[in-house]
């Protein structure tokens, strides 16, 4: 029995110190969803060196306050602390879902990203503008959604030309940004591609479920200052999980905004074949 104690202290002690160790790496836990449908970890220190660097002032201006007499002074950290979210969507346009996506975010003035495939946008050149009338970003999700680590060098530029080239004469506008399909990228798509390259750090799941509780627990349990979510404007639950989340986001005070707003707000100068998961403050 005596030993049995022991025995349980020390297993409480190793379990102390193992906590203690989490929380000091807790900085990257929820960058790590997008981490595991990769295939590369290297690219991954740009945002996660900012993020570590950036956090350490976080918790030193939140220790600060603690002076009992100024708790109207709360106003001043509303300027710097606005909590940024960044919604994006793979694999459309999609004849209603998309549209019904648009209206929810017209309607609470949100902003979200499209990562479209270049051989759908001819087919849906009037949704693609209202997205770009709303403020939205338009990026590739390449012309017929191939995984580029299968592809030569020539056949994945031709991928990110003919999509992007689809987008730009819909749009006007040149596009900034790609998400490679299925997030898969190795050092050859990395060192080859003309764009940055976002990925995520929270998964909805959306084309797992197919269901828009599911859907919006998955983000809402997982959200963080700074997040971009992965989302599908393919399927009806996925719109109706934007329904409820922009709405109550909002109402916990986050912001949505493109990935390029992100990004820059953040101090994050995004460089072509460079892999971002977030942008946290
Ligand atoms: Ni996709």
């Amino acid at each position: 029995m005596k030993y049995q104690g022991f025995k349980k202290f020390i297993c409480l002690l190793l379990s102390c110190c193992i906590l203690v160790l989490a929380g000091c790496s807790g900085t990257t836990p929820s960058g790590s969803d997008g981490d595991t449908t990769t295939t590369d970890k290297s690219t991954s220190e740009k945002t996660d060196g900012t993020t570590t660097t950036t956090t350490t002032t976080t918790k030193g201006t939140t220790t600060v306050p603690s002076n009992p007499t100024q708790p109207s002074s709360a106003p001043t950290g509303e300027s710097s602390g606005e909590k940024l979210i960044a919604l994006t969507f793979d694999d459309g346009p999609h004849s209603s879902v998309t549209g019904r996506i648009l209206d929810t975010l017209e309607r609470y003035d949100a902003k979200a990203t499209f990562f479209i495939v270049g051989n759908r946008a001819a087919d849906y050149p009037s949704v693609i503008r209202r997205a770009r009338d709303l403020g939205c970003e338009i990026g590739s999700h390449t012309w017929s959604h191939k995984n580029l680590t299968k592809l030569s060098v020539d056949q994945m530029n031709a991928e990110m030309n003919n999509s992007v080239n689809a987008i730009s004469n819909i749009t006007g506008i040149s596009v900034n940004i790609m998400r490679p399909p299925e997030g898969a990228y190795n050092a050859t798509v990395r060192n080859n591609m003309p764009y940055p390259m976002i990925m995520w750090s929270v998964d909805s799941m959306d084309w797992k479920h197919r269901d828009a509780q599911k859907d919006y627990n998955e983000v809402m349990n997982h959200v963080f200052d700074g997040a971009i979510i992965l989302m599908h404007d393919l399927y009806p639950a996925t719109a109706a999980a934007v329904e409820r989340l922009v709405p109550d986001l909002i109402a916990r005070g986050y912001k949505f905004v493109t990935v390029s707003e992100l990004m820059a707000s953040r101090g994050v100068t995004m460089a072509d074949g460079s892999v971002y998961f977030s942008a946290k403050p």
